[in-house]
């Protein structure tokens, strides 16, 4: 008997759940990461809420005294992984890095309560004080300066780990000269073709290297860190994290906390023009230390629409340009603009489709009014998986699928655009 897609993707859910917790996918990615665990609970919650919400909860237990919510939780030790808690040595329990990653989780929790009932809204109140204490250490930590532009530490951060928008940046990094020898365990699992180079690897470490010296103290990484630059990915995913936090706050009756978190919105409203790249005709990275834009259209300033950011005309400039990047490739989003000179279609974050950002991006088109778009990229979505599995990404110019196998999020993503819930609503 052929099981359903749908089917085969709980499945991956259930083989990937460690107990309150769900990997990304056995062996490459052993433990419990920040984003990838949000949209986790996104699938588990179309099938078993209970579930759904323990993902979320766990997430949370490892959230810092500061409020920041931590990238990776090493809730034991796992010798196919690298880098892992000794490198990373930040002194909290449980064990985890040392900074965090795109803050999807106040918008997944605000889709459960939309599709949910009264326990839901119960679950998603006792939630409420540590999400607002995650957005607030992101508004202070990541914009210490009050710019309303966020900068990420670490390219690992923005989630979009090798992405050409952090060359600039990572050019800029002198690679500490003690690395000591290190043993990657990602190239064991995947074609070494398929992630990215050893000479990004020596700049990823020095930044943890810097992390560890400084006690991971995040006024002195965002000062004099090794690297700091401005994500439009983790800017629109807050927005858009911020807005669904608001919608939050209003239904459970957390009046007192409105004006703060209508604060961040206007600001970061604000913020978001210092990323408009004139010469691109797009929301582009920036290196806040020089100042210096990234070049090109990526996946990540594709959710323009999703925060609801900028001025119309910007975002029907985005919408163009996205026609034109459809018309590229056989299947869309990619995550570089494929005339990009840095375009590698097989490499990571250098070109492949990504499940999740799709989803964020048909998602924020549709509210929009930008169904055909949408629609090409949910159907394209589906296409992808449906030709190539449940891969962790796939090359836009053949639909091959690429990185780790039977993949966590790219499960919960099919099981959250076959449904009918992803349905348009106002921004
Ligand atoms: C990895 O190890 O490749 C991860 O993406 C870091 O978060």
């Amino acid at each position: 008997m052929t099981r359903s897609l749908d089917d085969q993707a709980l499945e991956i859910l259930r083989a990937n759940d460690r107990g309150g917790y769900t990997v990304p996918t056995a062996r490459l990615y052993p433990y419990q990461w920040n984003w990838d665990s949000a949209f986790a609970a996104l699938g588990f919650s179309f099938v078993d809420r209970d579930r759904a919400w323990a993902e979320i909860e766990t997430l949370f237990d490892a959230q810092w005294p500061d409020g920041m919510v931590p990238h990776i939780i090493f809730r034991r030790n796992d010798p196919d992984y690298f880098p892992g808690p000794d490198i990373w040595q930040t002194n909290v329990d449980p064990p985890t890095s040392g900074h965090s990653q795109p803050p999807v989780a106040s918008s997944i929790v605000y889709e459960m309560v939309e599709r949910g009932d009264a326990s839901d809204l119960a679950r998603a109140h006792a939630l409420l004080p540590k999400l607002i204490a995650y957005h607030r250490w992101f508004h202070t930590a990541r914009d210490h300066q009050g710019t309303g532009v966020l900068g990420i530490v670490h390219p690992w951060e923005s989630g979009r780990d090798n992405c050409p928008d952090w060359d600039l940046g990572m050019d800029r990094i002198e690679i500490a000269d003690d690395l000591g020898p290190y043993q990657r365990r990602d190239i064991g699992h995947v074609d070494p073709a398929e992630r990215p180079q050893p000479a990004q690897y020596d700049r990823y470490l020095t930044i943890i290297k810097f992390g560890r010296e400084c006690g991971w103290n995040h006024a002195e990484l965002a000062r004099n860190g090794p690297f700091w630059m401005a994500d439009p990915g983790i800017q629109f995913i807050l927005m858009r994290a911020d807005r669904d936090l608001l919608r939050l706050a209003q239904a459970v009756g957390e009046t007192a906390a409105i004006p703060e978190i209508e604060a961040w919105i206007a600001h970061l409203e604000d913020g978001c023009q210092q990323l408009w790249n004139p010469d691109a005709g797009a929301f582009c990275a920036k290196d806040l230390r020089t100042g210096t834009f990234s070049p090109c259209l990526t996946n990540a300033a594709m959710l323009a629409h999703y925060a609801g950011a900028g001025t119309e005309g910007q975002r029907q400039r985005m919408a163009e340009t996205a026609r034109r990047v459809v018309d590229d490739v056989a299947f869309a989003f990619p995550s570089w603009d494929p005339r990009g000179s840095a375009f590698e279609s097989r490499r990571y974050w250098r070109g492949p489709i990504w499940a999740v950002v799709n989803y964020m991006i048909q998602k924020g088109l549709a509210e929009h009014g930008e169904t055909r778009l949408a629609d090409r990229i949910k159907t394209d979505t589906l296409a992808l998986i449906a030709r190539s599995g449940f891969c962790e990404y796939f090359d836009p110019l053949t639909g091959d699928g690429l990185g780790g196998r039977d993949f966590t999020w790219t499960a919960a993503i099919h099981i959250a655009l076959s449904s009918d819930a992803t349905t348009a609503r106002a921004a």
